[in-house]
């Protein structure tokens, strides 16, 4: 099949050959960018006078034509049209005759291709803020209904002292705001018109590139047309943000994990988000949350993928650069996904708060309680540590808790205790009293959840 660039050859490609350099298989996804540029172009080309207002009028219906059939995947893409820019372009001319090829005055695929990036990055990125909002929603809605649960926070994964578990889940909550403010501000950086840079040296005809960039809505435009052509900075920001929002993601995939072992119970997942096996009856396994957790590696994977093509790269276009797109799909995919995903997990789940105070009460994680109690009586706070250290390796001598002394042994360790040591005991009032900024104390969590829940509506 003739080429729209055939022109200067004696000898077409062999089908396999063709087969390995196109792109259509993949960049089909950016039809509906690729169209919507296009009409920018052409009422910009008729604006400007390059094209007669006639001839743009009959490329803008063959255009809305070829919308309608995009629509209805009616489509049929070919690889000896190599991508998606020449298949709608030959298809146009199919539909409405020579003046199709008027379409790609002033313009090169380079440009194009750059442009459909952007507005489809542009697209995604809102939709990607909306779901983290929505994830937000979720992990806010269960805090609210948690902030009187108490569970052992931990370090080193050995139980530390007690947290809310409302405080917990907004830990995350101020991650995923943290990325959604990173996709936000990567948003000024893709909403930014490559078109009209043409091959790489900008155009001899008299076009307008502040028009057909106001017309696609971007903010502004590329200053340097070599630049124009050759960034792909935008692509790499939003695999690094996403990126990052799958290490959150796969962190709270993590606990997930560990929470509804038999060795933890803390929640159970709802059955709608948990498998069985095939082999034994019992198990409910949280398949989604492993599998979130096991996709942030494909997602790291596309950003260093796109980082090593671009690295070394001369200017201008280099057809290395079609390698951008099929990562940057995956990418799409996977992270809208997993938002949506997590989000009705965490609405679902259910939690096991009778079984996550057992885990604080049975335990040591109120030791610094002990150590604050007597810091707070004016005792250094490096002694009290000591002390407190001292009735903890007698509590595990003895196989029993601090709460279990006698007070008697507690005044022989130190005469500064009293009968009021059982209440600092207490994890419910271990967690009340750590009423810092920030903090677990039930105030902090109440007014942390209330900021948030501003932050959100907003
Ligand atoms: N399919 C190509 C890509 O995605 C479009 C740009 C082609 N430009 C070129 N000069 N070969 O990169």
């Amino acid at each position: 099949m003739k080429k729209l660039w055939g022109g200067r050859f004696t000898k077409t490609a062999e089908e396999w050959v063709d087969e390995f350099g196109a792109s259509i298989s993949f960049d089909q996804e950016l039809v509906m960018e690729d169209i919507e540029g296009s009409m920018a172009h052409v009422q910009m080309l008729a604006s400007t006078g390059i094209l007669s207002q006639e001839e743009a009028a009959t490329i803008k219906s063959g255009l809305i034509k070829l919308q309608q059939k995009a629509e209805n995947h009616e489509l049929q893409f070919s690889v000896s049209n190599e991508d998606i820019h020449m298949n709608l372009e030959s298809m146009l001319i199919a539909e409405i005759g020579p003046v199709g090829g008027k379409l790609h005055t002033g313009r090169s695929r380079n440009d194009q291709v750059a442009t459909d990036m952007h507005l489809y990055l542009r697209n995604r990125t809102e939709e990607v803020i909306a779901l983290i909002a929505e994830m937000q929603n979720a992990l806010l809605q269960k805090a609210s209904d948690h902030v009187e649960t108490i569970f052992p926070g931990y370090t080193h994964l050995q139980r530390a002292q007690p947290v809310s578990f409302a405080h917990h889940l907004m830990a995350y909550f101020w991650m995923l705001e943290r990325d959604k403010e990173r996709f936000k501000e990567s948003f000024k950086r893709i909403n930014k018109s490559p078109l009209g840079a043409g091959a790489l040296a900008g155009t001899t005809f008299p076009i307008d590139r502040e028009l057909s960039a106001e017309l696609l809505g971007f903010s502004s435009i590329y200053e340097n047309s070599l630049d124009a052509v050759s960034d792909r900075d935008f692509i790499v920001e939003f695999l690094s943000n996403s990126s990052m929002l799958m290490m959150h993601l796969s962190r709270l995939g993590e606990e997930i994990i560990l929470w509804c072992s038999r060795e933890f119970q803390f929640i159970e997942l709802d059955d709608a988000f948990s498998t069985g096996s095939s082999i034994m009856p019992q198990k409910k396994n949280p398949d989604m949350a492993e599998l979130i957790r096991g996709k942030t590696g494909r997602v790291y994977g596309n950003l260093f993928g796109l980082l090593t093509v671009l690295k070394g790269l001369p200017l201008a276009y280099n057809k290395d650069m079609q390698e951008d797109k099929e990562g940057m799909f995956d990418t799409v995919k996977t992270i809208t996904g997993s938002l949506k995903i997590f989000t009705g997990m965490i609405s679902t789940l259910k939690v096991k708060s009778t079984e996550m105070k057992k885990a604080v009460t049975s335990d040591f994680s109120n030791a610094t309680e002990l150590a604050d109690y007597l810091a707070s009586k004016g005792m250094p706070f490096r002694d009290a540590h000591e002390v407190v250290g001292h009735l903890v390796l007698a509590c595990i001598q003895k196989d029993c808790y601090l709460a279990d002394l006698t007070l008697d042994e507690f005044q022989s360790a130190s005469g500064l205790f009293e009968e009021d040591i059982y209440k600092a005991l207490d994890p419910y009032t271990a967690v009340a009293r750590r009423n810092s900024a920030g903090g677990t104390g039930f105030a902090q969590v109440e007014a942390a959840i209330a900021k948030a829940k501003t932050l959100l509506e907003n």
